[in-house]
């Protein structure tokens, strides 16, 4: 016989009545110890007994109310009910269960404080705090598994779906503080986070393009902002896929920046990189619901929805169609994705309903040449005549330009002449070497 089963309790009853007096920390200190040893009743060891308990309810006066929020909103939820556990001090909170003890997890909402919000745990709320009537809210979020779960007494059931509803409610709303923000889309750990970046600070002026570039991209803005509701009553659609083409180099992520700088704030602005376009590109769209209106940044964007023809992977393709232009119609969400190679891309993400704005950028040419130098030069305080310049360097793009103009600063400090300038141009020292690859 073991020494356990000598000690054995009957895992069925209740815990003893002196137990129940004792403050919460002691009593899940015992009870955790009991775990350890394996007498803990399994009964005890879950969110829904837990819930019984704090509410004084046996199982069947309980109900529940269930949901399966994508996980950005779930950690929205969980901040909502820190806030209010930080308003009250009759909150007490349980394990998630098998023993596990409560977690929080970081939350970067993008402020200058670290936030804490809770990710496995069942927490009691008494009358008067999340709601008027008494609730215990169970918050989950694994590998495998995400819900939002109210408990209430059975009699109360109506109320617990109200809570539930109203929690969805606030994370998808103004309590969201990833609203309205730029983001940059991530895969940590398998799952999708959204990091709060800087504002970019990037503006047109900065950015020397055709006159043309800028209309069509108003346009394609407009179709999201003022235009929308007539878009909306004609029955045309406001759901926008503006593709940006070019040689790398001509100024794409720049003006995908720019678009960021000048919509965030009325719009949630996500940057998603190839690796997570390709892995989860679906999951990303989904959380678009709660966000929206969203401007999704998709950079290099053939290296992910590759061409059939040259066997790509096609189920990311298949993803990618279904999320940008699924039988779920998304409503406000402009996708700007960017290609060096837009033969990379199937001709069925290109298709005028995907994208139907196609935007190429091309290399500037001597006037654009001449106004990319000038933007560089006079950022360090210089004024040239850089016409001889611009007729030296024939192929160039803005990003080569801002090289020259990087190297003569390298050789000659910030004050250097016309001419230094063109020898600098001219001896072509200042290509980046290997600089030729489609994808760079
Ligand atoms: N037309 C342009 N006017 C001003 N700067 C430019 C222009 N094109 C490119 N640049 C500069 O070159 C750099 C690289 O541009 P980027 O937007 O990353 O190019 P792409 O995404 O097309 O490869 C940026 O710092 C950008 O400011
Ligand atoms: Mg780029």
């Amino acid at each position: 016989m073991t020494s356990s089963t000598a000690l054995s309790l009957d895992t069925s009853q209740q815990p003893p009545a002196w137990m129940a007096d004792l403050p919460y920390g002691s009593r899940e200190t015992i009870q955790a110890i009991a775990r350890l040893l394996g007498h803990a009743s399994r009964e005890r060891d879950n969110p829904a007994s837990w819930a019984g308990r704090a509410l004084g309810a046996s199982r069947d006066e309980l109900a529940s109310a269930d949901s399966r929020p994508t996980r950005t909103l779930l950690r929205v939820a969980g901040l909502i009910l820190g806030n209010t556990m930080a308003r009250h001090d009759d909150i007490t909170i349980g394990g998630p269960g098998h023993g596990d003890p409560p977690m929080w997890a970081p939350f970067d909402a993008g402020g200058a404080e670290a936030l804490s919000v809770p990710v496995r745990m069942v927490i009691h709320f008494p009358a008067g705090t999340l709601a008027s009537v008494d609730a215990c809210v169970s918050i989950f979020d694994d590998a495998f598994d995400q819900h939002l779960r109210v408990y209430t007494l059975r009699s109360e059931q109506g109320a617990g779906v109200e809570i539930l509803q109203g929690l969805l409610d606030r994370a998808a709303g103004e309590d969201n503080p990833l609203r309205g923000r730029v983001l940059q889309a991530k895969l940590a750990s398998n799952s999708l986070t959204f990091t709060p970046l800087p504002l970019p600070v990037d503006q047109r002026e900065q950015l020397i393009l055709p006159e043309a570039i800028w209309r069509e991209l108003d346009l394609c803005v407009a179709s999201m902002t003022h235009r929308r509701a007539t878009l909306d009553r004609l029955g045309l659609g406001t759901t926008r896929g503006l593709l940006l083409v070019g040689q790398p180099g001509v100024g794409k992520t720049n003006l995908a920046r720019v678009l960021a700088a000048e919509l965030a704030g009325r719009f949630t602005v996500i940057f998603a990189d190839a690796a997570t376009v390709a892995t989860d590109v679906l999951a990303l769209y989904d959380e678009l619901d709660h966000l929206g209106p969203a401007v999704v940044v998709l950079e290099d964007i053939d290296l992910v929805v590759g061409n059939r023809q040259q066997h790509a992977r096609t189920r990311t393709l298949a993803d990618f169609l279904a999320a940008v232009d699924g039988a779920k119609r998304r409503r406000d969400v402009l996708t700007v994705a960017t290609t060096n190679n837009p033969r990379g891309i199937d001709p069925a993400a290109q298709r005028s309903a995907r994208f139907d704005t196609i935007l190429t950028l091309p290399a500037p040419d001597e006037a654009g040449r001449a106004a990319i130098l000038g933007r560089y030069l006079d950022s360090i305080g210089l004024d040239l005549d850089v016409g001889r310049v611009a007729r030296a360097v024939p192929d160039v793009t803005g990003a080569d330009l801002r090289e020259i103009v990087r190297r003569a600063v390298l050789e000659h400090g910030d004050s250097f002449t016309a001419d230094d300038l063109h020898a600098v141009a001219a001896s072509g020292r200042w290509k980046t070497r290997g600089n030729t690859g489609q994808y760079l």
